[in-house]
């Protein structure tokens, strides 16, 4: 049984809900956050019952207080963080000539920006303790420009790309590392939510493998970038996309 501490960002459902139990699974105490605070709490009860290795909280992945709150929590509770998981995204899909300046502003938030104040709150806790990992949940759409899921979201993945390599330089000689996770589209909820069955049809039919994504595979990615042992990869982005996108 390990005695690392993970907090992962959206983990009330879909992705993020994988990962942490994943994480769980791997012998880790678990801190699962979300804006969605209800059903994160249930999700954290699941997995534990007793709350001793799970728990769930409040945390606007937009506002960096809450960021250091989560990490001050934490810190109280389970005495120190070991690794972060940036997977809290969204987006609204709309066409590329109409996107407004709020609703850029928006999906960049909730994307880009909480990935700033991710790597800057933990990346700094981190450093100060020689040692952390932190994973970045990007985007196929962010390497290959697509449109499908909005062109904010998919430039706001590219940037957590580019901050992924910034972090990672800069927080390399504290024994920090930053790496990325680039999926495709998973098997996941939102995917039936946001997509039209016959756009679907054609999705499916444009993967060189027939079928969707495994998010537990994406999170057992996620598990291997965050273990002890992982200090030699850094700031690199691995890329799980069914063979769309080849580089
Ligand atoms: N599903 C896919 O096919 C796919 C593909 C590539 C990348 N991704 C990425 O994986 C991650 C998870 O995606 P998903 O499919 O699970 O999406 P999802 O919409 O099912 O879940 C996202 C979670 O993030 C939470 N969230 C939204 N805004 C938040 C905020 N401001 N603060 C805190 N939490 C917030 C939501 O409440 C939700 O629980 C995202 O970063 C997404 O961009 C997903």
């Amino acid at each position: 049984m390990s005695d690392r501490v993970v907090l992962i960002t959206g983990a009330a459902r879909g992705l993020g809900a994988v990962v942490a139990e994943k994480f769980f699974a791997a012998g880790y105490r678990v801190a699962l956050a979300d804006i969605a605070e209800e059903a994160v709490r249930a999700h954290a009860h699941d997995l534990d019952p007793t709350g001793a290795r799970a728990t769930g909280l409040k945390l606007d992945v937009t506002s960096k207080v809450d960021f250091a709150a989560a990490r001050d929590a934490l810190v109280t509770q389970w005495g120190k963080v070991d690794a972060l998981v940036n997977n809290a995204g969204a987006s609204k899909v709309v066409p590329v000539m109409e996107i407004t300046a709020e609703q850029f502003d928006q999906v960049i938030d909730v994307n880009l920006r909480s990935v700033l104040f991710g790597c800057q709150v933990f990346g700094q806790y981190f450093a100060a303790r020689g040692a952390g990992r932190i994973v970045n949940v990007a985007s196929l759409a962010g390497q290959n420009g697509g449109s499908a899921t909005g062109a904010h979201y998919a430039a706001a993945k590219g940037g957590t790309l580019t901050l992924t390599k910034v972090f990672a330089r800069d927080l390399a000689a504290s024994g920090v590392t930053v790496n990325a996770i680039s999926p495709g589209p998973l098997d996941l909820p939102i995917v039936y939510e946001s997509v039209a069955p016959e756009k679907l049809k054609q999705v499916l039919a444009s993967l060189p493998g027939g079928r969707l994504g495994s998010a537990q595979f994406v999170a057992d990615a996620a598990v291997l970038l965050a273990s002890g042992d992982a200090h030699f990869a850094n700031g690199a982005c691995w890329d799980i996309n069914g063979g769309l996108y080849m580089r």
